[in-house]
């Protein structure tokens, strides 16, 4: 008798976060189906090349979403990038899938979504609500920062000679995108039943901004010293290089949860659930100096 393959939809599936996992899926589980739902064909073409199935999928536009998940068990939704429209676009992916048979969304929220406060955090505790009214069953995979937030900030450190933040002495355990992607995919295809888990993810070695104008001056072998400003000071002179004031007010933010503990994580989840320690900043760093 032929075993079925288990189906796995992953959204935001052309995003950077998204294209790791369907990879990770391809390359560590060929028993699997893995459908990439993405708004544009054209930009899955590499993904369709790995044998991962394509289906149109927009959050924008409801009606499409039901139908484009027929078929599938296990969806892992990544939160859009659509900062103030998420908590409209996520309630339609999640009706979506409660209305198409869906049997676990893993979503991906932010670290202790529940008392963080992170000010992004809003509208993923709205999506983490969301999940638990509509009754589909559902686990949490709570992200800390991305190192990647930080290697623009390095880059622009070695080449002015300071690393301007209002975070203070903040420590900060941030992952890369790849172990937050393998976490996903072990949740994803875990012989475990994963409803009602909240996994709590973040780096296994933590750093504040000094640390981090240090490596940036060790590596580089040019002089970076950490600028400690107000929070205005700061923005503002995120604005003065030329960074969009929007921006400028996330980074802000960002600092000022790393300032209050909101990006301080020594719980190692991410690590077990990878199964070796998440990629450390210094490599990060190396990886773009
Ligand atoms: N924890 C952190 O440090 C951190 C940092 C950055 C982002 N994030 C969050 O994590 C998510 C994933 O990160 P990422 O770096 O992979 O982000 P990303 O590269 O910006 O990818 C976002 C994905 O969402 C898709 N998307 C956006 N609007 C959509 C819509 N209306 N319908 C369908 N798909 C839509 C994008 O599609 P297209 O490819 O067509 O644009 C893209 O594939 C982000 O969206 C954000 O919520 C967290």
């Amino acid at each position: 008798m032929a075993v079925e393959r288990e189906v796995i939809g992953v959204c935001g599936a052309t995003g950077r976060l998204g294209e790791i996992v369907v990879r990770k899926l391809r390359e560590r589980h060929p028993d699997v189906t893995v459908v990439a739902l993405v708004r544009d064909l054209d930009k899955a073409a590499p993904l369709a090349a790995i044998g991962a199935e394509l289906r149109r999928f927009d959050y924008d536009a409801p009606d499409g979403l039901a139908p484009a998940l027929a078929g599938i068990d296990k969806l892992l939704l990544i939160s859009g990038n659509a900062v103030g429209e998420r908590e409209r676009q996520h309630r339609a992916v999640i009706e979506a899938a409660k209305a198409a048979g869906v049997r676990l969304i893993a979503y991906t929220s932010v670290l202790r979504a529940s008392e963080t406060s992170l000010p992004i955090a809003a509208e993923h505790k709205a999506t983490e609500a969301i999940l638990k009214d509509v009754g589909v069953p559902y686990v949490l995979l709570r992200h800390g920062w991305y190192c990647e937030n930080y290697l623009f900030r390095i880059q622009a450190a070695v080449e002015h000679g300071t690393l301007p933040t209002c975070a203070g002495d903040g420590l900060i355990s941030a992952a890369t995108r790849e172990d937050f992607a393998e976490a996903a995919v072990a949740v994803l295809t875990a012989s475990e039943d994963q409803a009602g888990k909240v996994y709590e993810l973040a780096g296994s070695t933590s750093f504040t901004f000094a640390d981090l104008a240090a490596e940036a001056e060790r590596q580089s072998g040019r002089p970076v010293k950490v600028l400690h400003l107000p929070k205005p000071a700061f923005e503002a002179a995120l604005v003065e290089i030329g960074t969009p004031a929007f921006a400028a007010a996330m980074i802000a933010k960002s600092d000022m949860g790393a300032r209050e503990g909101g990006l301080f994580d020594e719980s190692r989840t991410l690590e077990k659930l990878i199964g070796r320690p998440t990629t450390s900043m210094s490599d990060a760093i190396a990886g773009v100096l």
